[in-house]
């Protein structure tokens, strides 16, 4: 099948009036990633080397946001919406170039399966001119029933133009199919518009191809992969069931998750075997995990990448360019950004850690605060190897602070401190004997003569 060329023509014109949204539908986010680049994603794994993508609302919208999760793809734009066929010859240019296969997807079905459109692929190697990826349901309402004669396909109804006895048909178009190159322009040409809604199906060329003597099947499929997203319910509902895949991938991978139904994976989260992540952890975007980490409860991480053996949380929060290097620490009510936290160097409580490295095995006592921004321009603060910052210490970028320098707790850090130096930063203490008790006899004195008054 490798051999064979194939072309993924994915639809994505409709509105979406029911998401309630400014944003075009299919880029309303699925695990992070806009619900039509999961079926890119699917495209791919599938082997489709080509792609085109049909927009119509928010075409400008769409286009910049193609860029980045299919920057190869090529859009077209279908000024009316016609129908789903129409829609498809909308890519007629691309179609036109002539490949062996053509899959046809919906830009707001995002749990298709790779696996499904291979073996949709693979029955078009076989000589099918047609293949209808269909799901049995209880509750057909609504999707295109397939109607088989003699165990055939021979045509998909769609709900509005169906007899009552075809409604009762359980078997459904799951919206994926996958049509012969070499046939599919001159059997979508002959699609007409007569039905109830007037629109130009894509559904049926099934009647078509099979009226050519052309071989036509259907392939039965599990009804995740035609799962379409209308409203925000179905789409927290394909979140679920996306996040529910990835948590039994990770768990079969060796990761440990106490609780996985309260962990929530990015698409592109990396996570090594042997961590361990305690309940109600989130995962954005661009995280990376090596082996042997331990992400304790309530940490929301993204863009940070943690080296093996790290301890994370509880309560932590990693933000983009937080690169944790083997063995470090992250405690409870952290916050680190764009800084590199070497090896075995602990962050432990309470402490905002931006534009900085903090050198292997220093400890940053509690409080600690990189003041990293001025208002206007972001600085850098570098703590050398083995240093010691007392708590409740400010170190005001640019600073550096030396190879085992050690400061004060309670400072106020703007100058640079050299190699294994002691810096204070702070008023020097005063302690008066006796002064406490005379303090408060005064002020018991001077309350008493106002309440007299
Ligand atoms: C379609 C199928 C139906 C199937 C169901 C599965 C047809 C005629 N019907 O019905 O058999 O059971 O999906 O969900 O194909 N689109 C365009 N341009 C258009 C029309 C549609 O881009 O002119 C896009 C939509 O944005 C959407 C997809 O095509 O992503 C499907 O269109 P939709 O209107 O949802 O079709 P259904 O009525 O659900
Ligand atoms: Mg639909």
């Amino acid at each position: 099948m490798s051999q064979r060329t194939c072309l993924s023509v994915i639809l994505a014109a409709g509105e979406g009036t029911r998401m309630k949204s400014a944003v075009p539908k299919v880029l309303h986010l699925i695990a992070g990633l806009p619900m039509v680049a999961h079926v890119v994603k699917a495209a791919e794994a599938a082997g489709s080397g080509d792609l085109a993508l049909v927009i119509g609302h928010g075409a400008e919208e769409m286009r910049k946001a193609t860029q980045k999760f299919a920057p190869k793809a090529e859009t077209f734009v279908q000024d009316k919406r016609l129908g789903t066929a129409h829609a498809v010859l909308a890519a007629r240019a691309a179609i036109s170039k002539g490949y062996d296969d053509i899959l046809v997807m919906f830009g707001d079905t995002p749990l298709i399966d790779p696996e499904v459109l291979a073996a949709a692929r693979l029955k078009l190697a076989e000589g099918a001119a047609v293949v209808v990826v269909g799901f049995r349901t209880s509750n057909p309402s609504g999707y295109g029933r397939l109607i088989e004669k003699g165990g055939k396909l021979v045509a998909i109804r769609e709900e509005k133009d169906c007899t009552g006895e075809e409604k009762k048909i359980t078997f459904c178009n799951g919206g994926l199919m996958a049509v012969a190159g070499k046939h599919a322009l001159q059997l979508l040409d002959q699609v007409g518009n007569n039905n109830a809604k007037g629109e130009y199906y894509l559904t049926d060329i099934v009647e078509i191809a099979g009226g050519q003597g052309f071989d036509v099947v259907a392939a039965e499929a599990s009804f995740e992969n035609a799962l379409g997203i209308n409203n925000r319910a179905e789409l927290a509902a394909a979140e679920g069931i996306w996040q529910t895949r990835r948590r039994r991938e990770a768990m079969l991978s060796g990761v440990t998750l106490i609780a996985p139904e309260t962990v929530f994976f990015s698409h592109d989260t990396e996570i090594g075997a042997d961590t361990i992540v305690e309940p109600n952890v989130w995962f954005g975007p661009g995280v990376t995990i090596a082996t042997g980490a331990k992400i304790h409860a309530f940490s929301h991480i993204e863009g940070a990448t943690i080296a093996s053996n790290c301890d994370v949380g509880p309560y932590a929060r990693l933000r983009p360019g937080a690169d944790l290097r083997q063995k470090a620490k992250v405690g409870n009510f952290c916050e680190v950004k764009g800084a590199t936290i070497e090896e075995g160097a602990k962050v432990n409580h309470l402490t905002y850690i931006g534009d900085a490295r903090v050198g292997a095995g220093a400890n940053i006592g509690a409080g600690t605060i990189t003041c990293n921004y001025d208002g206007y321009s972001k600085f850098f603060t570098d703590i050398g190897e083995g240093a010691f910052i007392g708590s409740n210490s400010s170190l005001v970028a640019p600073v550096t602070i030396g190879k085992g320098g050690y400061i004060a707790s309670g400072s106020v850090i703007t100058e640079s401190v050299p190699d294994d130096a002691l810096a204070f930063g702070r008023a020097r203490q005063r302690t008066l004997a006796g002064k406490g008790k005379e303090l408060r006899e005064r002020f018991a004195s001077a309350e008493a003569a106002r309440k007299k008054a």
